[in-house]
């Protein structure tokens, strides 16, 4: 490699790196790996980071066909290195958002308390962004039984009886070309409790091999609105 291909380089490794500052994440305990999918648009296009809209709820389905996760916007900048804690008392470290303001971040949609999530009949839990009698703005409220998450630091809970965090979907942004990969999963999964509680409804939903099937090569972002007839606020 000549001089000039080595600062190219270096200066694309260092846009990546502004851009996903993940990347260099410590693979600690919790950090599991899963097959790397491109976010791609209902058309089936690849997804543009500069094309989410901020504070709107899009969902996507990641590690498995039958596993929800809300991807966002925030609009303002995560805080980074977050720890936290599972609720059997595993610490990691959640890195921040990707994207060039570090406002984009992923998380499973499935509620770390008794497992609500959002169907295509109706969701209790969503991100919202102003405050009502009974959620905090800036939050994930799950209208079930009120637990609240601060999409900001890593899901961490800030209210309710969940005992841990939404478990973090790693994401990459490629500053080239502004898409995204999933890649994994950071922090408490509940995927095997939730396989056990909603094996039925799940193989009426998305039949029962595709719904544990690991998602590979890309995984389609639609808005809540247009997955979901119905959301629960409260
Ligand atoms: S299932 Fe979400 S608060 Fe109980």
């Amino acid at each position: 490699m000549d001089r000039r291909d080595f600062v190219k380089t270096c200066a694309a490794g260092a846009a990546y790196v502004a851009s996903n500052p993940g990347a260099l994440a410590a693979r600690g305990a919790e950090l599991r790996d899963y097959p790397r999918a491109l976010l791609v648009d209902e058309l089936k296009k690849p997804l543009l980071a500069g094309s989410l809209r901020p504070n709107r709820n899009y969902i996507f389905h990641y590690p498995y066909g039958g596993t929800p996760c809300f991807l966002l916007d925030l609009g303002r900048p995560t805080a980074n290195d977050v720890a936290l804690k599972t609720a059997d008392g595993r610490g990691y470290l959640w890195r921040g958002g990707v994207g060039p303001k570090r406002a984009i971040v992923a998380y499973s949609a499935i509620c770390a308390h008794q497992l609500a999530y959002p169907t295509k009949q109706i969701s209790f839990i969503s991100y919202r962004d102003s405050s009502s009698p009974t959620a905090a703005a800036n939050t994930i409220h799950c209208c079930a039984e009120h637990s609240e998450y601060d999409p900001a630091r890593g899901a961490k809970v800030l209210g309710g009886p969940a005992e841990q965090p939404l478990a973090a979907i790693l994401l990459e942004h490629d500053p080239k070309t502004d898409q995204l990969h999933a890649t994994g999963t950071l922090g408490g999964e509940l995927f095997n409790k939730f396989f056990e509680k909603y094996e039925f409804k799940l193989a009426i939903d998305y039949g029962s091999q595709r719904a544990k099937r690991a998602v590979d090569g890309m995984t389609v972002v639609s808005e809540l609105t247009n997955f979901c007839q119905q959301q629960v606020h409260c």
